[in-house]
């Protein structure tokens, strides 16, 4: 076959395949257009390189690049139907979008278990006359400890039981997140226990109290099943002329049966608190145990005599309970961990 005869024969294949191929009405034509022209058995294009075998061998080599050329113009031309089909079928879909069929519900989120049982024991102690006071996370020694009558020596002020806030020597701490710089008169530490927030309400009010105070509390504790280095506590303090441990036994037994129910008892255990006298520990029932919720007792008079009452003419009662172990009694929770966990499949239970 002479060369000029094979070229105008490929350029014809190309034209009619590219006008095709560009006519293609669907998926389905396209491709059985594909295997008629580019088919890689018996397609238009492996007849036609067949030609090139019966050409003369010093026409081969122009031969061959021409039939590449017509090899890759042929397959744009076939990518180029398939793009065009491609977008158009998308823009089908889009036309086919129904404003009438029922959507997906957003999830509406809720409170987390803690912010709710803080404020179903914030409504319980509003009913039995207690408003709620407020106190800072940020603690002084002062209130942390030595109002509450624990004094320099004790074990409770250990640095590795609390996290004091780095205090450099010349008096000043530095607040590592805003970069700035606090005067202190004494080191500040992130409050150990809610029992602060007793002294700062008697220092700001003259007798009779009845408050509670809830918020969160930091101990450097490894976290396990009923431990966290911070948690929840709600605080409680009545203070008036004759106040008894009685008082404070009714008190507890009746927030115990409103909050889970009147069937779970309550048990007092002679403890030690520096800030109480006489001190109790406080558990409630779960299952065939007891477990234990926090302390009480009845105000210590040097705890008094530290924001200026006068321990002959008042006396009180204070308790403090966690938090996050009511909760867990009540709902079966037997790891606290969970309640920081984040898990919306935990969450979503509450
Ligand atoms: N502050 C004590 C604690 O965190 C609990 C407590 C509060 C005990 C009030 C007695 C009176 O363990």
């Amino acid at each position: 076959m002479a060369l000029d005869e094979f070229v105008a024969e490929l350029n014809e294949l190309a034209d009619t395949a590219a006008e095709s191929f560009s006519q293609a009405a669907d998926a389905t034509s396209l491709e059985s257009l594909r295997v008629k022209i580019l088919g890689a058995k018996s397609g238009q294009l492996k007849s036609a390189q067949q030609g090139l075998g019966r050409m003369d061998s010093a026409d081969k080599p122009l031969a061959g690049k021409h039939f590449n050329q017509t090899k890759k113009r042929v397959e744009a031309a076939y990518q180029a139907a398939k793009t065009r089909l491609r977008a158009a079928s998308s823009t089908q879909a889009a036309s086919s979008f129904d404003a009438t069929e029922p959507g997906c519900r957003p999830r509406i989120g809720h409170l987390h278990p803690i912010t709710q049982t803080i404020q179903e024991l914030k409504d319980i102690f509003g009913r039995l006359g207690f408003s709620v006071a407020e106190g800072p996370e940020i603690e002084d020694e002062r209130h942390n400890f030595d109002a509450l009558n624990i004094d320099r020596s004790h074990p409770a002020r250990d640095p590795l039981d609390n996290f004091y806030l780095h205090a450099s020597s010349d008096g000043i701490a530095t607040d590592g997140e805003n970069n700035m710089e606090v005067a202190l008169e004494s080191p500040w530490l992130l409050r150990s226990q809610t029992s602060t927030v007793q002294i700062r309400v008697m220092e700001e009010n003259p007798p009779p109290i009845r408050i509670v105070s809830l918020g969160r509390v930091y101990r450097p504790d490894t976290a396990d099943a009923t431990h966290y280095p911070m948690f929840h506590q709600i605080e409680g303090l009545l203070v008036d002329t004759d106040v008894t441990l009685a008082d404070l036994k009714t008190v507890l037994r009746i927030f115990c049966s409103s909050y889970l129910g009147e069937d779970v008892s309550v048990r007092f255990r002679p403890s030690f608190f520096p800030f109480t006298e006489p001190s109790v520990e406080v558990d409630m029932q779960w299952g065939d145990g007891w477990v234990e919720m926090g302390g009480a007792g009845m105000v210590d008079p040097n705890v008094f005599r530290a924001v200026g009452y006068d321990p002959e003419q008042v006396t009180g009662f204070a308790f403090g309970l966690g938090v996050e172990r009511l909760c867990a009694r009540r709902f079966g929770i037997t790891d606290i961990r969970e309640f920081f966990k984040n898990d919306i499949r935990f969450l979503k239970q509450f």
